[in-house]
């Protein structure tokens, strides 16, 4: 009996090591979910082994002889065994739940000087604020500080996870939610939405850039001074349309040569000049009517209630007039 736990416990063992099951950790959160999950996963090989060796070798000794039909042997309670299977899981669930407990608040402290990030989710794109107002699409964290992440999402449920940083929280519209990230490795990574949010949700990723304390105060700076440098010179329309081409996330859905973006879930905007011919409504306004509500005109072979209808509210007027330039002046020369 003793062999044949010993075997599974092998086994399994082998199992938990050998294979890479999560990974690389890049954060502190992680390390505090990795040492849970090990703990539990130890417990589990022990619980396991011990079943495994004492069925194995029941079913192989004690196995009924051929024509033999008669009962076995009447067997009563045994006190003290009852008592130890019931005490001994009952304190191996309690000690899981424990350290479970004492993870989860560790991991949502954010201590007393963490960087704040705003987080803006909306189908299908990610974008982040930090402090004096510098926007991005990619997520920037410095090192070894905790990043206090403050959520929101435009329509639909979302929910930010980056892998190797193990957190993982939905983003509810109408609800501010939070999360906590220690990055304790620089490099670059993907932040991905897991929470089916709608046709392009398995393109809503965005990438993350971890930075040491110093390069990361630079990157800052200059994201700071291009914006302020943006806006003195009155707006580059051209620009501004490029930008919100990205921040709103068409190219997640849509093939649009001067963007470089090739995805097929919406129609390509490569074709809006035939398009806006075929529906026999001008190319600008035909482009904006298409943005704002995308469901008046869909285009042959498409489905309508696809696109997000929002994107006349969580666009600004500026935007949304550089969007329909920019998209009007490449999109629609064919
Ligand atoms: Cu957003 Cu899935």
């Amino acid at each position: 009996m003793v062999v044949i736990a010993a075997l599974a416990a092998l086994v399994t063992s082998l199992v938990a090591v050998l294979i890479d099951w999560l990974p690389e950790s890049a954060s502190k959160e992680m390390d505090r979910i990795e040492f849970t999950y090990w703990f539990a996963t130890i417990i589990c090989i022990g619980i396991f082994s011990l079943v495994a060796g004492v069925i194995v070798y029941a079913v192989w000794t004690f196995r009924v002889q051929p024509d033999d039909d008669t009962d076995g042997p009447p067997i009563h309670g045994h006190t003290g065994l009852e008592i130890a299977w019931t005490v001994v899981p009952a304190i191996l669930v309690i000690a899981i739940g424990i350290v479970s407990a004492v993870v989860l608040s560790k991991n949502a402290d954010a201590g007393s000087d963490p960087l704040k990030v705003q987080v803006f989710a909306q189908q299908f794109a990610w974008k982040f604020e930090y402090a004096g107002g510098v926007q991005s699409k990619e997520l920037v964290m410095p090192l070894d500080r905790p990043v206090e992440f403050e959520m929101e999402s435009a329509d639909v449920i979302h929910s930010l996870w980056v892998p190797e940083m193990g957190q993982k929280q939905d983003v509810v519209p109408g609800v501010t939610t939070k999360i906590v990230i220690t990055p304790t490795r620089t490099g670059r990574f993907t932040l991905i939405c897991t929470e089916l949010c709608g046709l392009g949700h398995s393109t809503m990723r965005a990438p993350v850039r971890v930075l040491e304390q110093a390069a990361f105060a630079s990157w800052l700076e200059q994201q700071g001074a291009e914006e302020a440098g943006s806006g003195e010179e009155g707006g580059d329309v051209e620009q501004l349309g490029r930008t919100t081409f990205g921040s709103a996330g068409c190219g997640g859905c849509h093939t649009f040569t001067p963007a470089g973006t090739d995805a097929e879930i919406g129609p390509s905007l490569d074709n809006l000049a035939a398009d806006a011919e075929t529906a026999g409504v001008p190319l600008e306004e035909y482009i904006r009517q298409s943005i704002v509500d995308p469901d008046a005109v869909v285009v042959e072979g498409y489905q309508s209630g696809v696109m997000p209808t929002t994107f006349g509210e969580t666009l600004s007027p500026e935007e949304l007039d550089a969007l329909v330039a920019y998209l009007g002046s490449n999109g629609g020369s064919k």
